[in-house]
Formats: structure tokens, C-alpha cells, sequence
């Protein structure tokens, strides 16, 4: 059967990127102060990638692995706008465009909500969106399992597209 045309489709992104000393930490295209960043073949950007995997699960199509594979040079150390602003139009191809977006970063450290604004504006020009209809949350792990204990980050991402 013909695949259904809905006038909304709701997407859900999750990422995990491993914390080590060595590294920038770079969240949302923001190089934030930190003694530790993330482990990663492109610039390891948690939220950008997490974005990414919304707006791709959202359309049901592969995922950012599979779309940027992390084995070719082509993206090695890439900045992750690039992956945001691909799925984006892909997205666009198919009709749809971004009707709001929630974040949530999980990190026991370093303190988030000085960024967070940062973060927003950043994420806002990218996707060419009204800081009303992008939101960016942050928490603590309550220092157990790796997050909690200052071994990685994650962020959570839900997204809804609309038919234009
Ligand atoms: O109090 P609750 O357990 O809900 O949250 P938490 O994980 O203890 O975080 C408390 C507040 O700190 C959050 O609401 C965030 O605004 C802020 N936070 C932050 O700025 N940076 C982080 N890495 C984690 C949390
Ligand atoms: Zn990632």
C-alpha cells in the first residue's frame, strides 16, 4: 500500500558520547570550558547529533550512522551542523518543516544552564527556527552510572515535523 501522508510526525532522538581529557566539549556548535569533551570521529557534538536522529526517526529514515558513516574520512571531524542541516533537507524534500523541539542534556558536569541560552540561539539559526519553538533542558545523573560519574554525556531529543 501507498505509504500515508500525515500531517505530523513525531521523532525521537537519543546520543552518548564518551568524556575524555584531550577533547573539546562542544554542545549545540558551543565550545563550552570543561576539562573533558567527547571522544568521537566528527567534533562529537551530542545534541547536534541527538537533533539529527530526531528529524531523521521522525521521516523513518537511517539513522546518522548510517547516513554519515563514522568510518569515511569525508567526516572526520566535521562540524555536526553539517548532519543537522542534511537531515533538514531531506525533511524539507518530503514537505515537512520543524514545529517545535525539546532537549535534554544529561551531564554531571560542567553546570549547563549559563550555556543553555547559547545553545538555543545557535540551534535557532540553524534550523531557521523561533527560540519559542526550540527548547533546551539540562540534568544532573545524580552522579551514578558513567554520566554520573563524569564518563560520558547524553542528551534526549523529541521533535515534531508538520506538512507545510
Ligand atoms: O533537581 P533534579 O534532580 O530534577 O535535577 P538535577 O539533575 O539535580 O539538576 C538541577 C538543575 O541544574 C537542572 O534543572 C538544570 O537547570 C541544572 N543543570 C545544569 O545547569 N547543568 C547540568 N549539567 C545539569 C543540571
Ligand atoms: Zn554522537
Amino acid at each position: 500500500a501507498e505509504a500515508p501522508t500525515l500531517p505530523f510526525r513525531v521523532g525521537h532522538g537519543f546520543d552518548l558520547h564518551r568524556l575524555a581529557e584531550g577533547y573539546p566539549l562542544i554542545i549545540g556548535g558551543k565550545n563550552i570550558p570543561h576539562t573533558k569533551g567527547c571522544e568521537a570521529h566528527s567534533d562529537g557534538d551530542v545534541l547536534l547529533h541527538c537533533v539529527t536522529d530526531a528529524i531523521l526517526g521522525a521521516l523513518s529514515l537511517p539513522d546518522i550512522g548510517q547516513i554519515f558513516p563514522d568510518n569515511d574520512p569525508k567526516w572526520k571531524g566535521a562540524s555536526s551542523d553539517i548532519f543537522v542541516k542534511e537531515a533538514c533537507k531531506l525533511m524539507r524534500d518530503r514537505g515537512y518543516t520543524i514545529g517545535n523541539i525539546d532537549c535534554t542534556l544529561i551531564a554531571q558536569k560542567p553546570k549547563l544552564s549559563p550555556h543553555k541560552e547559547d545553545i538555543r540561539s545557535n540551534l535557532c539559526e540553524m534550523l531557521s527556527m523561533h527560540p519559542d519553538c526550540v527548547n533546551i533542558k539540562a540534568k544532573t545523573h545524580e552522579k551514578v552510572d558513567s554520566i554520573g560519574e563524569e564518563r560520558s554525556i547524553a542528551c534526549h531529543t523529541v521533535i515534531l515535523l508538520v506538512r507545510e
